[in-house]
C-alpha cells in the first residue's frame, strides 16, 4: 500500500538551500527524493530521516548531463508514488571576467541552471497533470535569484540564467493555472552556502557568509510561498526585500555597475 506522506523531490537538496527546502518539506510531513553530486546525498537523507520521521530518498547524479537528469527523473518515477511537490533547485554559479571565464564552464552551467531546468520541468508537469487533482496538491518550486532583476557584470552568464528560471517560472505558472498545478519562484537574494566559494567567489565581498542570509530563513520563505500560491518570493531579510524592489525602478548600467563593485575579482 502507497504511504499516506505526501511525497516531494528537491534537485541539489543534499546541501545548502536544497537541504533546507527538504527540511522544510520534511517537517511538513512529506518524504523526500534529494539529488546532488557527491555521495554527501545519503549523509542528508539518514539525516532528515532522523530528525523528522519521513522516508528520504537520496540519488546521486551529475544534473549537467541529460542521463543525470533523466535518472532522477526514473528515479522518482518508479517510486511509483503521486509526486506533490518538485523543488526545481539545483544550480551553479561562475564568477570572474567573462574574458577569462572559461567556455566548458558556463556552458555546463547554462546546461544546470537552464537546460537541466526545463528537462526536469517538462518530465514533473506531465506526470502532475496525468495524475489530476485527487492525489493531492501539486506545486512546483523553481529556484531563481534576485540575480534575475539586474545584470550581473563578473558573473555575467550567471544572473541571465537566473532570469530564464524567473521567467520560465511566471509563464509556466499561467499555463498551469487552469489545471490546479501551483508554481512559485523563489529569488534568494546572497545566502549562507558554499555557492559562492565553489563559483570561484572566495576573494570577492560574496567570499565571506557572515554577512549574507540565513539559508534556514530562505527555504521557509520558499516554501510558505509555494503553500500559500505566490508567483514569486524573495528569500532573505528586509534589506535584500528592499533590493528586489529597488532593482524594478532602477536603470540597467546603474545596477550594473553597483553590481561590479561587489563581484569584480581582486587584481592579482
Ligand atoms: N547561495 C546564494 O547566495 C544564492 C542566491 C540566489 C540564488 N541561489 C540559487 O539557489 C540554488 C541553490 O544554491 P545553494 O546556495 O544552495 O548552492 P550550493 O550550496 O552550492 O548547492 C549545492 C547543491 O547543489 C548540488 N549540485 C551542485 N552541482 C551539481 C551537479 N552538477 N549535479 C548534481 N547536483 C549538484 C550539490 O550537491 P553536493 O552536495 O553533492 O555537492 C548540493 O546539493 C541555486 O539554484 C542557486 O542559483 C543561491
Amino acid at each position: 500500500m502507497a504511504p499516506a506522506r505526501p511525497l516531494a523531490l528537491v534537485t541539489g537538496g543534499s546541501s545548502g538551500i536544497g537541504l533546507e527546502l527538504a527540511r522544510e518539506l520534511a517537517g511538513r510531513g512529506h518524504d523526500v527524493a534529494i539529488s546532488g553530486q557527491s555521495d554527501r546525498v545519503h549523509d542528508s537523507a539518514r539525516q532528515l530521516e532522523q530528525e523528522h520521521g519521513v522516508t528520504a530518498y537520496p540519488y546521486r547524479a551529475d544534473a549537467a548531463t541529460f542521463d543525470g537528469v533523466e535518472g532522477f527523473w526514473r528515479f522518482v518515477a518508479d517510486l511509483d508514488r503521486p509526486l506533490n511537490v518538485a523543488c526545481l533547485n539545483v544550480g551553479i554559479g561562475i564568477g570572474g571576467a567573462f574574458a577569462d571565464t572559461d567556455l566548458d564552464d558556463e556552458l555546463r552551467m547554462i546546461a544546470i541552471n537552464c537546460t537541466g531546468l526545463v528537462h526536469l520541468a517538462k518530465r514533473v508537469t506531465r506526470a502532475m497533470l496525468a495524475q489530476g487533482p485527487e492525489r493531492g496538491e501539486r506545486r512546483i518550486l523553481v529556484v531563481s535569484s534576485v540575480s534575475a532583476t539586474t545584470p550581473t557584470p563578473y558573473e555575467t552568464v550567471y544572473g541571465p540564467t537566473k532570469a530564464f528560471g524567473f521567467s520560465f517560472a511566471e509563464s509556466l505558472r499561467e499555463e498551469l493555472r487552469e489545471h490546479g498545478v501551483g508554481v512559485t519562484a523563489l529569488l534568494p537574494g546572497a545566502t549562507d552556502s558554499a555557492f559562492h566559494h565553489n563559483a570561484g567567489m572566495g576573494d570577492t565581498v560574496y567570499g565571506d557568509n557572515s554577512w549574507k542570509n540565513d539559508r534556514t530563513l530562505v527555504a521557509r520563505q520558499g516554501i510558505d510561498a509555494l503553500f500559500a500560491g505566490e508567483d514569486h518570493v524573495v528569500g532573505g531579510d528586509d534589506a535584500t526585500q528592499q533590493q528586489a524592489v529597488d532593482n524594478r525602478a532602477t536603470p540597467e548600467p546603474v545596477k550594473a555597475a553597483r553590481h561590479a563593485e561587489g563581484t569584480r575579482p581582486a587584481p592579482r
